[in-house]
């Protein structure tokens, strides 16, 4: 009996608990219907590819915990797939939306429903389209708040407000990126950058509808800054407030200040700003860092209005020009290492040490001869060739078949090889005066694999061939901790025993330093197919990923799931 009893009160706790767990966990749905629709920017409309009709999209606010089902018809003339930047999509891999790397495209007419939960993430992250360069347009904020019941790790914000930088063309950008892969030669850049989709006063026919974002004399306030362009690293910063950051990359951060940030696309940064200032109208802004020698880049400055509610009406002599933050010069890549040196994890984290897979990746561009069948206008880059980028010299190219993580699946042979190196296939000095017969990489869809488990090194070394430049490079279904950066060729021998193996920010896109390096390490916990990429879509293009196949482990709950039943066919 009293056996009896003590089970009866075991299983009432055990209820009690799931009852808990149930009432705090949502699941949300959400319809998102990509189509065309007319959007008017910089004096002219244009047909742009949206969700739901609206530039950005619509933002997706979560809690930690909650599962999203996300259906997706697609009424474009392209192809789509959504992607869900920084979700780790734990052995959900179907649902994380790369194309041919997951899942095959939704064709026009088509539809598929992503479905997945948000385990044990907060802050800010995104979602984009990952198919060609529709993520000009198609993407939106994803914020993930505490657990219901739980709070920030600092003073709760009176206001938050999502700061979605963008990048507008005046044309088509998909004309733009099939433009450059016909001639070979670099894409033409934007013509403006955006927060929230406006370019703001300093562009034509735009300072109507310039963003503004409300403060109140003494409230703090947070911004979640996401860096959606296409191509373009900014700097970010609000004129007279020093901003507070306290995240990034839906990782918290050991609080600092700056004047002044810098995201790579697809990072974000969570900052506190405090209205202490004089009651007036400040610009919040960004504009390019650019550290690629001589390549052509849109120089412009994208603004938004920070307006004190209790600023006196312009009449009563208040100035109606807001005042214009300083921000750093193009290429200053001292202010850029600057920021990044400060980020640091609240408290001591649990860095993998006992490294199973030391990997060394280089990245960078290249240029291949042009083919003998090719017309002089198909090699449009420097002297006659064609733009090409590689990891490791393999310049990844997308089956067209399948998708990886189907191929691997199903066990169809052909679509891919597990034979990307773990080391450059040849040692040079990566960022010194490189000979030109290591500028031509070789086109593969090569994989690396990962066992369940296995903790990972990564170092990422930038390479100096055509240009060197500041690389964001993006891991999906993954965070890491980056341990150590810096300049020049990694050297094992002096720069280990710098690695912070203590607090290092944990991420899933890593600015590596132009003409540097990054380490970066985590424990492959998640099976499945996961690609590696450079975040200026540019560059994917021109072949600047390769993907992890992380093999499952030991029963279900170290395996992926199995496919939905609505995933495309290709
Ligand atoms: Cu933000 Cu591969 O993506």
């Amino acid at each position: 009996m009293r056996v009896l009893k003590k089970g009866l009160s075991y299983l009432v706790l055990l209820f009690a608990s799931i009852m808990v767990s149930t009432a705090v966990a949502r699941i949300q749905y959400h319809d998102f219907v990509v189509q065309a629709t007319s959007v008017k920017r910089l004096c002219r409309t244009r047909r742009t590819i949206t969700v739901n009709g609206q530039y950005p999209g619509p933002t997706l606010e979560v809690n930690d915990g909650d599962t999203l089902v996300v259906s997706v018809v697609n009424r474009a003339r392209y192809n789509v797939t959504i992607h869900w930047h920084g979700i780790r999509q734990m052995r959900t891999g179907w649902a994380d939306g790369p194309e041919f790397i997951t899942q095959c495209p939704i064709r026009p007419g088509g539809s598929y429903t992503y479905r997945f939960t948000i385990e044990g993430q907060e802050g800010t992250l995104w979602w984009h389209a990952h198919s060609s360069w529709l993520r000009a347009t198609v993407y939106g904020a994803l914020i993930i708040y505490p657990r219901q019941g739980s709070t920030y790790p600092f003073t709760e914000p009176k206001r938050e407000t999502p700061i979605l930088l963008g990048e507008w063309w005046n044309a088509n950008p998909i004309d733009v990126v099939n433009e450059a892969a016909r001639t070979g030669g670099a894409p033409n850049v934007s013509d403006a950058y955006t927060i929230n989709g406006q370019p703001g006063d300093l562009y034509s026919c735009s300072s109507s509808e310039t963003i503004v974002v409300p403060i109140d004399k003494g409230e703090t306030s947070l911004l979640r800054v996401i860096n959606a362009a296409l191509n373009q690293e900014l700097f970010f910063a609000v004129a007279n407030h020093r901003l507070t950051v306290v995240g990034a990359d839906a990782s918290y951060l050991k609080p600092f200040t700056s004047s002044v940030i810098m995201l790579g696309p697809g990072q974000t940064t969570d900052v506190l700003i405090t209205g202490d200032q004089p009651p007036a109208l400040y610009y919040m802004a960004a504009r390019p860092y650019q550290s690629a020698q001589g390549a052509p880049f849109d120089n412009t400055t994208t603004t938004a209005i920070l307006e004190y509610l209790s600023a006196p009406c312009p009449s009563r002599g208040m100035p109606s020009t807001p005042m214009m933050p300083t921000l750093p010069a193009f290429n200053d890549t001292a202010a850029a290492a600057a920021f990044t040196q400060n980020l640091r994890s609240p408290n001591s984290v649990p860095v993998p040490t006992d490294i199973d897979e030391s990997l060394f990746f280089t990245i960078g561009l290249g240029l291949f001869n042009c083919p003998s069948n090719f017309r002089t206008d198909q090699c449009q880059g420097p002297n006659g060739t064609r733009f090409t980028s590689s990891m490791n010299n393999v310049s990844f190219v997308l089956p067209s078949s399948y998708s990886i993580l189907q191929a691997y699946h199903q066990k169809i042979p052909g679509v891919f090889t597990t034979d990307f190196p773990a080391v450059p296939p040849v040692q040079f000095d990566y960022t010194g005066n490189v000979s030109q017969s290591l500028w031509q990489p070789v086109p593969g869809t090569k994989v690396y694999k990962l066992e369940y488990g296995s903790n990972v090194q990564l170092v990422l070394q930038d390479t100096s061939i055509v240009s060197g430049e500041n690389h964001p490079i993006h891991i999906h279904g993954y965070n890491f901790y980056v341990v150590a950066e810096g300049f020049g060729n990694f050297n094992p021998a002096t720069n280990t025993a710098k690695f912070n193996l203590v607090d290092p920010p944990m991420r899933n896109t890593v600015g590596v330093p132009v003409n540097g390096w990054a380490v970066i390490r985590f424990v492959a916990d998640n099976p499945g197919v996961w690609i590696m990429h450079c975040h200026l879509d540019v560059h994917i293009t021109w072949g600047l990923a390769m993907a992890f196949l992380v093999e499952n482990g030991i029963g279900e709950l170290q395996s992926i799931e199995s496919p939905p039943e609505d995933l495309p066919p290709c």
